[in-house]
């Protein structure tokens, strides 16, 4: 592993170690998926091995899950677990409102299970995914396999309803539908622009085919935002004031070096 990092990549490293600041020992832990979440996955695993940090942790995929486990951090079911203290994800997008777009790496359905059963949502992030209204990032909703067009057909048709000019792409993965952990389709929605993100949600999640969204609404807590300097910036959800981002210069070459260290010890 190179400190050669390119910008993006650095701003994901540095949001991940800043949030590893929110881990306190003996937590119940959930795991994000993503490339965001697979750094404070690899800076966690530092943490228990070089630091001796106890932490009980579960995964919001199977990505994750091998990540993790391969890393030496045990992954337990969320049934095991019960309610969680933190769970720490990526997103594709957030608004003003915390309102978040995520499944861009398929596992919304897990994702928002664990999230869902966490008294605290960090969303580490980069100043790419900010924006003032969801929707240029296309949405992913999970759709079961039976009759899949048919649920294709009623998505569109609630989206005109709605007001709204989307068209419902299957995802594919190379030259075969994508499917995901939980066994069903994904149809990612380009919407351009989701004006009312909880009238589409409900709309969504009427049909009997979708299975869940990702808009993942009134669900986070805080936001680490990670720029290509190493500075995350931090704003909690019960601060209103958007000009409140917390700066805090991560030492994100260091944790870089630990990361490799961790592998070259493996
Ligand atoms: C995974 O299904 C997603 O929800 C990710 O959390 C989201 O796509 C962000 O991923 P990156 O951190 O790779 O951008």
């Amino acid at each position: 592993m190179t400190l050669d990092l390119p910008p993006a990549e650095i701003g994901k490293v540095t949001s991940a170690r800043r949030a590893l600041e929110f881990v306190q020992p003996d937590m119940k832990l959930g795991l994000g998926t993503g490339s965001t979440a697979a750094w404070l996955v690899k800076l966690l695993a530092h943490e228990v091995r070089a630091n001796g940090l106890k932490i009980s942790a579960c995964a919001t995929s199977s990505v994750t899950t091998e990540l993790a486990e391969s890393l030496g951090i045990k992954i337990h079911a969320l049934d095991d677990l019960g309610q969680l203290d933190l769970a720490i994800d990526g997103a594709d997008e957030f608004d003003p409102d915390f309102n978040l777009v995520k499944g861009g790496g398929g596992a919304l359905l897990q994702e928002k299970i664990v999230e869902t059963a966490a008294d605290k949502l960090v969303v580490i992030t980069d100043a790419s995914k900010q924006v003032d209204h969801l929707g240029a990032f296309a949405l992913p909703v999970e759709v079961v396999k039976f009759s899949w067009k048919t649920t294709q057909r009623l998505v569109e048709d609630a989206l005109a309803y709605q007001d709204v000019d989307g068209r419902a792409v299957m995802r594919r993965g190379g030259d075969k539908p994508f499917v995901t952990d939980e066994g069903h389709f994904i149809l990612d929605l380009q919407l351009d622009r989701i004006g009312n993100p909880r009238a589409i949600s409900n709309a969504l999640l009427n049909i009997a085919g979708v299975v869940e969204t990702g808009l993942f609404l009134d669900m986070a807590d805080t936001i680490v935002m990670g720029d290509a300097n190493g500075t995350a910036s931090v704003l909690d959800k019960s601060d209103t004031d958007d000009s409140n981002w917390i700066d805090t210069v991560m030492d994100w070459a260091g944790s870089v070096q630990d990361v490799k260290g961790l592998l070259d010890g493996l």
